[in-house]
This record gives structure tokens, C-alpha cells and sequence, in this order.
């Protein structure tokens, strides 16, 4: 299944080095979806059929990044849906596993949504979780590194986007005003976690308090500075809580 992926990907990497990024994200997120798998007692089966829905969560970014050159799913398309698409229309799923279609379908096409719909079956909502966990844990780390920067500059948080964070809400996208508010969304993705797992690989590597400290060093906002403290706090908590 990977020689798959890796022929239709190369097919894409003339269209420069933000395809790399992807291809990158892809395989980190496949390794992190057989993590979570094993930790809650998976199959051989269910390990194989996450790290197959970790592999092609992100299949749409390739298209997505041809066609606009953007990834900026606000600005051009769904890239969720728009992976649908490319596996149904290159008839991708056949090539990988023709078992678990429709479980790969959902994971690919809700990995990305706001809300999962609990009109899932029992089993694809299993895998979707598992991948929308696996994505974010990824995101993360791309965030904590810097990879995925999120310049603040002097801005600070909208009064909702962090009230909301505070009550434990997750950020919607279409309460986004400042710049701040993006670094808002990512800390908000410790309230969108299904596994304990997931929890403890971000204590472990610190994430949340990585990205916290490079945006209070990197600003000048005061205000800023104490929303940030008081939400690595909040963090931190809420993070011990979902562990045990
Ligand atoms: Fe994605």
C-alpha cells in the first residue's frame, strides 16, 4: 500500500517542496494512527486498517495544492472532501484493500470537520477518531517546531475565542478575528481528543507548553502574554484530567 501512495505522490512532487510537507505529515500521522491502535488493543487487522486511514487522511492535499496552490481549505476547497474524491476517482481503495471502503472514506472525509456526525457506524467512527487524533498530534508537533509558524505580532486573543477556551469550547473557525486566535485553535485541540494516548504523547513532548512559550517570546503584548500563561495553566490540567 505505501508503493501505491508513494507513486501517486511522486507524481505530484513537481509541484515543489510544499508537496514534501504533506508527504512528511502523511507518514508521521500513519505511525501515530498504529500508536493509539495498539494502545487500545486493536487487531492486527484494526492496526493495519488505522495506519491505512492515517495514510490516506491527507490524499486530497496533493490535488489540493495543484489545483490552487494553497492549502488553505477556507480560501479553496475541503481537502477532506476533496481526498473522497481522488480515491473514488482513481479507484485507490480497490488498489490498497478492497475490505473497509467505506470505513476509509469516512476517516479520509471527517479527519478534518469541525464535528463528527453520530450517524457513524460504531466501527468508522472508531478509525475516524483515531485519525482525527493522529492528524492533530501532528499539527502539533508542527506548530511546536515551528514548521507550521503562526506570527501573532502584536495582536491578542478575541474576548470569545478566549473566554471559549477557558469553558473548555472548541474555537470555531468562523470566530477567528486576530491572528492570536489561530495559536486559540490549536490550543483548543486538547478539548477534541478521543484516546488518553493521544494525551499523554502531548505531555510527553510538551507540545501545548512549546507553543505557548514561543508565542509569549516572540510578542510584545502584555495582554497576550497573560491570556497565554493562564491558558498553559488551564492546559495543563485539562491535559492531567484525560490522562487517568
Ligand atoms: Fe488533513
Amino acid at each position: 500500500m505505501i508503493e501505491e501512495f508513494i507513486k501517486y505522490t511522486d507524481s505530484y512532487k513537481k509541484y515543489g517542496e510544499m508537496i514534501d510537507l504533506k508527504i512528511n505529515h502523511t507518514f508521521r500521522v500513519k505511525d501515530l494512527c498504529l500508536e493509539i491502535a495498539k494502545s487500545i488493543g486493536l487487531t492486527k487487522e484494526g492496526e493495519h486498517l488505522a495506519e491505512l486511514c492515517g495514510l490516506l487522511h491527507d490524499i486530497g492535499r496533493f490535488e489540493q495544492w495543484k489545483r490552487y496552490k494553497s492549502y488553505k481549505d477556507l480560501d479553496t476547497i475541503d481537502h477532506g472532501n476533496l481526498g473522497v474524491e481522488v480515491l473514488r476517482n482513481n479507484n485507490f481503495i480497490n488498489k490498497f484493500s478492497s475490505d473497509n471502503y467505506d470505513t476509509i472514506l469516512k476517516a479520509v472525509k471527517y479527519h478534518n470537520k469541525y464535528k463528527v456526525p453520530n450517524t457513524l457506524s460504531d466501527k468508522n467512527k472508531l478509525f475516524v477518531n483515531i485519525t482525527r487524533d493522529a492528524d492533530k498530534l501532528d499539527i502539533l508537533y508542527l506548530v511546536s517546531k515551528k514548521t507550521l509558524g503562526i506570527k501573532t505580532e502584536d495582536s491578542k486573543m478575541s474576548k470569545k475565542v478566549y473566554n471559549d477556551l477557558l469553558n473548555g469550547k472548541l474555537i470555531k473557525k468562523s470566530d477567528i478575528k486576530t491572528k492570536a486566535d489561530q495559536i486559540a485553535v490549536r490550543i483548543g485541540f486538547i478539548f477534541d481528543i478521543n484516546y488518553s494516548v493521544s494525551y499523554k504523547i502531548m505531555k510527553e513532548k510538551g507540545y501545548i507548553d512549546k507553543i505557548i512559550d514561543n508565542q509569549i517570546e516572540e510578542t510584545n503584548n502584555e495582554e497576550l502574554k497573560e491570556q497565554l500563561l493562564r491558558l498553559k495553566e488551564m492546559s495543563r490540567k485539562h491535559i492531567e484530567v484525560m490522562i487517568k
